[in-house]
């Protein structure tokens, strides 16, 4: 089945004072039909850039500098504004970190999700709030017509995710990126959030591209997950493969990383830091932390390559392991 997105050597640079900054280095991935790809990294990995990279939303001093982003057949860092404003928010939709800031506090959240219906369906206004009061029940808001006629400061912040994720359903879109939606919720309201996503994925048929900083939103929700380090992605794996044997050493470091209920051991943390990516070195950028590194590491970069069924790693050393064996 083909992907409902392939991004294919993405990479993104800033201009700053202090020089180039290489935010994505050279990003391979694709999102299939119905699934949830979670994409994970620490903090400043890169998730973020190479989400708003994916809706031509990079603005200056940032610039997409190579690769390719398919959808639909066409490649989106050649299409006109135009043609690209009938995608974004129609084809792809975008669910931000925080939701409240994205609403607008002067009308009444039925009216806001109404409103998409009636841009993208070409609705009337009172078919457009009956979908409206339907698509608030169906992201779990309870009471959804009263609620409906209610301002978002009269909202939780739960409450608001859920509005956001049902404005984003709107028009049916075949891609849903979700940027750490759950940041900033309480657990189990983050959780419920979750649940809601993987549901929909399944009733709409969207695919999803999840991104989060946290393995076990990845453990819970993910069919897939691409980890991403300092800008260059590491590996891609299905989610139990991931955990059960995950092959880069960063992923390795990562995947130890998570406090485990079920055992006593205290979080382990990655050594070192993420490296500066002000004209970082030509290599993997993970030489700095790295246990197995090779000469040859830091002068070449490692692409992603077969590792294991449906299986990429990036790494030299991984695959040298793996011609030893
Ligand atoms: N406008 C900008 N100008 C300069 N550098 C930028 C700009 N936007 C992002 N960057 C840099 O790009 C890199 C990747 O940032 P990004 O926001 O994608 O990280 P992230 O993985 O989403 O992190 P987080 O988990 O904290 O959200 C960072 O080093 C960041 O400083
Ligand atoms: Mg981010």
């Amino acid at each position: 089945m083909s992907a409902v997105i392939a991004v294919e050597d993405l990479a993104v640079r800033f201009s700053t004072d202090h020089g180039e900054v290489e935010a994505v280095d050279g990003a391979s991935f694709d999102v299939r039909p119905g699934e949830i790809l979670g994409l994970v990294g620490e903090s400043g990995s890169g998730k973020s850039v190479t989400a708003m990279a994916l809706l031509q939303l990079i603005r200056k001093p940032g610039r997409i500098v190579r690769g390719e982003i398919v959808f639909d057949g066409r490649d989106l860092c050649r299409l006109s504004e135009e043609e690209l404003a009938s995608i974004r928010g129609a084809k792809i939709a975008m669910v931000f970190q925080t939701p409240r800031t994205a609403l607008n506090p002067l009308i009444t959240v039925g009216e806001q999700v109404a409103r998409l219906y009636a841009l993208h369906g070409g609705l009337s206004s009172a078919v457009s709030r009956r979908r409206a009061v339907d698509m608030l029940r169906l992201v779990g808001i309870p009471e959804p017509e009263r609620r409906s006629r209610q301002y978002p400061h009269q909202f939780s912040g739960g409450m608001c995710q859920r509005v956001m994720i049902a404005m984003a359903l709107a028009s049916a879109p075949r891609l849903l990126i979700a940027d750490e939606p759950t940041t900033g919720l309480d657990v189990s309201t983050a959780a419920r959030i979750l649940d809601l996503l993987r549901d929909l994925g399944r009733d709409t048929g969207a695919s999803i591209l999840l991104i989060t900083h946290d393995l076990g939103v990845v453990a819970a929700t993910c069919q897939r997950v691409a980890v991403m380090h300092a800008g260059q992605m590491v590996e891609i794996a299905p989610v139990r493969a991931l955990f059960a044997r995950p092959a880069h050493p960063y992923t390795r470091a990562l995947v130890r990383s998570i406090p485990r209920a079920d055992r006593e051991v205290t979080m382990e943390p990655i050594p070192g830091a993420v490296p500066s990516l002000l004209e970082p070195p030509p290599g993997c950028r993970y030489v700095g932390r790295c246990p197995w590194v090779e000469d040859r590491c830091r002068r070449e970069k490692p692409s992603l390559s077969e590792h294991a069924a449906d299986h990429l790693v990036a790494c030299f050393a991984v695959e040298d392991r793996r011609a030893a064996v």
